[in-house]
C-alpha cells in the first residue's frame, strides 16, 4: 500500500446477480496527480472497476478507502466522496438546449443542499463554472447551447463540469471514445495537465493503446475481471499489449508480464496473503 494514495482498493471482487464475475479480487492504490489509464479488451470489467469507484456498484469482496475519509461501504463517506469525485463519460450526459455554462454549473449542485438548487446558484457557483470553461478553452462559448457545440467542445464542457466539482477524484470511462483522433487527443491532453497541475487523482479507461502510452502516468492492462500488468506508461511493451488484449480464459501472467509487475511503487495486484473476505451480497447496486 502506498502511503500517499488516496484512494485504495482492496481484495475488491464484484460479482453481478446475474452470476458474472466481472472482477476477481485486485488491490490497488491511486495518488493525488497521477493519471491512470485502464486497458483490457471489451468486458474485461473496466467499466465495472470505476463504478466501485464511486460507489455505483457495491463489490461484493473487498473494499474501497477513500484517504481521510475512510471506507465507502460506511455511512456518509460515499456523499463525501461522491462530491469530491468528478465524472466524465462517453456520452457526455449534458443537456443540449442549456448552454455550456449552465450544465457547467451542475457539478456546483453537490455543494447545495437540495432545495437551494431549485434556486438560481450563486455568484460565487457562477465564476466557478467560467474559470472552468475557461480551463479547457471554452470561456467564450459560455453562453452557447451546448447541442450548437462539436463533439470535442461538448466532451470538453464535461470535463469543465467535473472540474467544477472541485474533484480530488476524476473517473473517466471511455471519455473519448467517440471523438476524431485529433480531438481525442486533445481532450485527453486538456485532462491529463489540468489533473497533474491541480493534484487530482485520475482514472480513465481507453482502448486506444496510443493515447494510453502518450497521457498515462501509469497503465492498468485488464483481462477476464483480473489485473494482468501495471506498469508506467514508458514500460508498455509490445508483449505486454498482447497479454492484456489476448484476455485468455484463465489469464496467467507471462514471462513479461511477470518481469514487469508489480509496478514500480504501486501496490501489488496480487490477493492479500490471509486474506479470504467473506462474500456479501451478491451484486447490491447502490441507486
Ligand atoms: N449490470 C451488470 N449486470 C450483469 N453483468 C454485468 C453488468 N455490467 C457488466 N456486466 C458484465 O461484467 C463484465 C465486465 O463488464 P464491464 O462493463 O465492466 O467491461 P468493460 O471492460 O468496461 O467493457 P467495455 O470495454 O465493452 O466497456 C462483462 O462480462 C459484462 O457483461
Ligand atoms: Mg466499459
Amino acid at each position: 500500500m502506498i502511503e500517499e494514495a488516496m484512494l485504495h482498493i482492496t481484495g475488491m471482487g464484484v460479482t453481478y446477480p446475474n452470476g458474472v464475475q466481472a472482477l476477481k479480487p485486485i488491490t490497488l492504490a491511486f495518488r493525488p496527480g497521477e493519471f491512470v489509464v485502464l486497458l483490457g479488451r471489451s468486458g474485461a470489467g473496466k467499466s465495472t472497476l470505476l463504478r466501485c469507484l464511486n460507489g455505483l456498484v457495491a463489490p461484493t469482496e473487498g473494499e474501497v478507502r477513500v484517504d481521510g475519509l475512510g471506507r465507502l461501504s460506511e455511512p456518509g463517506v460515499l456523499r463525501h466522496h461522491r462530491r469530491r469525485t468528478g465524472m466524465v463519460f462517453q456520452h457526455h450526459h449534458l443537456i443540449g438546449r442549456l448552454a455550456a455554462l449552465s450544465n457547467v454549473l451542475t457539478g456546483r449542485l453537490g455543494y447545495h443542499s437540495p432545495w437551494r438548487t431549485l434556486l438560481p446558484l450563486p455568484r460565487a457557483d457562477r465564476l466557478v463554472a467560467l474559470e472552468c470553461l475557461d480551463h479547457v478553452g471554452l470561456k467564450d462559448r459560455a453562453l452557447t447551447r451546448v447541442d450548437e457545440l462539436s463533439g470535442g467542445q461538448r466532451q470538453r464542457v464535461g470535463v469543465a463540469r467535473a472540474l467544477a466539482q472541485e474533484p480530488a477524484l476524476i473517473l473517466a470511462d471511455e471519455p473519448v471514445a467517440s471523438l476524431d483522433p485529433e480531438s481525442a487527443a486533445e481532450v485527453l491532453k486538456q485532462l491529463r495537465d489540468i489533473c497533474t497541475a491541480d493534484g487530482i487523482a485520475a482514472v480513465v479507461s481507453l482502448h486506444q493503446v496510443d493515447l494510453a502510452r502518450r497521457f498515462a502516468d501509469r497503465i492498468v492492462g485488464m483481462a477476464n475481471g483480473s489485473v494482468v500488468a501495471e506498469v508506467a506508461s514508458g514500460e508498455l511493451s509490445k508483449a505486454l499489449v498482447d497479454e492484456i488484449y489476448r484476455a485468455p480464459a484463465a489469464p496467467a501472467p507471462s514471462p513479461a508480464v511477470s518481469r514487469i509487475r508489480p509496478g514500480p511503487a504501486v501496490s501489488a495486484q496480487a490477493k492479500l496473503p490471509g486474506e479470504n473476505p467473506k462474500a456479501k451480497k451478491p451484486g447490491v447496486l447502490i441507486p
